[in-house]
């Protein structure tokens, strides 16, 4: 056993889940135990677990076998945040500050440290808990792959190749009907998962939240196809992306949540247009929670455990406050308030984009 003044970690997963998420608890558990004989104890259900006090100590054998599994073993949530806790008050939704009931808890386990394992609005949290005074360390979560200071986030390549499948599927019975089809990915703010996969997936039309898009641009795109002999045309389109002077479509509002907004529905809105535009036939699949499910990508677990052994490795050495992240392909560590607030967004001359156009895809601008 190798020697530490660190006793005892928390952990917890909190937002969207996403592939991977497992591999990471994995990661930092079995070497704090293995390696260090370090007491872990898992939060459930993200910051609702710090504020509720519903824990479960990891032993090595509960992080057996998880490498490969989706999910996270200590579940999620998207909604708890110890600043805004959502409560009734006469049948009145209320957000009450009840960081201090998170803070007590920490204490009352003898916390050394923390490890965060989120994106953008859960690390923003993270952030303001270390001005608390808490020992957090960060892990970069999202399929959105929109987190700065870090160039992937895992669950994003696992999102993408998901996507992809679905493309290809989505090819054959283009082809078959001639037909239009529209693939809906998720990306909220920024346009990677559509941008990957759309070049993975041979698209013909790839529409980001970055570039708002117009429905003449795209129809053009369509047109331009059919001259040149093929009746059909693939479309992946973000679900943060909006027409030019638009907005996005909004298919739910969470009250409760960091970021009340849900999108959904563009695809359908699309595929309108261009079927008035253009008579021609036009489909629309939302693929939605779908990407964010099922087994992690071998780049992904690989990604996970890096982190995941990176984040252990900041503790040991007292680096809080900090958040692991991949930069030209290694592992370093960034403050986590310079994470946060300004997200990774596709730069509009991102070579990706111009090597596409370049190949022909259509942008919709
Ligand atoms: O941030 C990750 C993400 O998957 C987004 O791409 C998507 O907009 C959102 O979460 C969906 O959230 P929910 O699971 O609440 O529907």
């Amino acid at each position: 056993m190798k020697r530490t003044q660190i006793k005892t970690i928390g952990i917890l997963t909190a937002g969207g889940d996403c592939p991977g998420l497992n591999a990471v608890i994995r990661a930092v558990t079995k070497a704090a135990i293995n390696d260090y004989g370090i007491k872990v104890v898992g939060f459930k259900d993200g910051y609702d677990g710090l504020i509720r006090n519903e824990t479960r100590v990891l032993a090595s054998i509960d992080v057996s076998g998880i490498l490969t599994v989706g999910g996270t073993i200590l579940g999620t949530s998207n909604v708890a945040n110890p600043y805004k806790y959502a409560g009734e008050n006469n049948g009145k939704l209320v957000m009450r500050d009840v960081s201090a009931q998170a803070i007590a808890n920490y204490k009352r386990h003898g916390l050394d440290a923390l490890v965060v394992i989120g994106g953008d609005g859960t690390l923003s949290v993270a952030a303001k808990l270390v001005k608390d005074g808490l020992n957090i360390v960060g892990v970069p979560k999202t399929i959105d792959n929109d987190l700065s200071e870090t160039e992937y986030t895992f669950g994003f390549e696992s999102a993408v190749a998901t996507a992809t499948e679905a493309l290809d599927k989505l090819h054959s019975t283009a082809q078959s009907h001639h037909r239009v089809m529209i693939l809906e990915v998720m990306g909220r703010y920024a346009g990677w998962i559509a941008l990957y996969s759309g070049i993975a997936g041979g698209g013909d039309v790839i529409l980001i939240p970055e570039i708002p898009y117009s429905v003449k641009a795209i129809c053009r795109k369509i047109e331009e196809r059919r001259r040149h002999g093929k009746r059909f045309s693939i479309i992946v389109v973000a679900e943060g992306a909006k027409p030019k002077g638009g907005t996005v479509t909004v298919s739910r509002i969470v009250e409760k949540s960091f970021d009340k907004v849900r999108l959904g529905g563009v695809a359908n809105r699309i595929g309108e247009a261009i079927e008035k535009a253009t008579c021609v036939e036009t489909r629309a699949t939302i693929l939605g929670h779908v990407q964010r499910g099922g087994s992690p990508t071998p780049f992904d677990r690989i990604l996970a455990t890096r982190y995941g052994n990176a984040a252990l490795d900041l503790v040991l050495k007292g680096k809080f406050g900090r958040m692991v992240a991949l930069q030209k392909g290694r592992m370093t560590d960034v403050p986590i308030h310079k994470a946060v607030g300004k997200l990774k967004l596709v730069p509009r001359n991102s070579p990706l984009i111009k090597m596409s156009e370049s190949l022909g895809v259509g942008f919709g601008r």
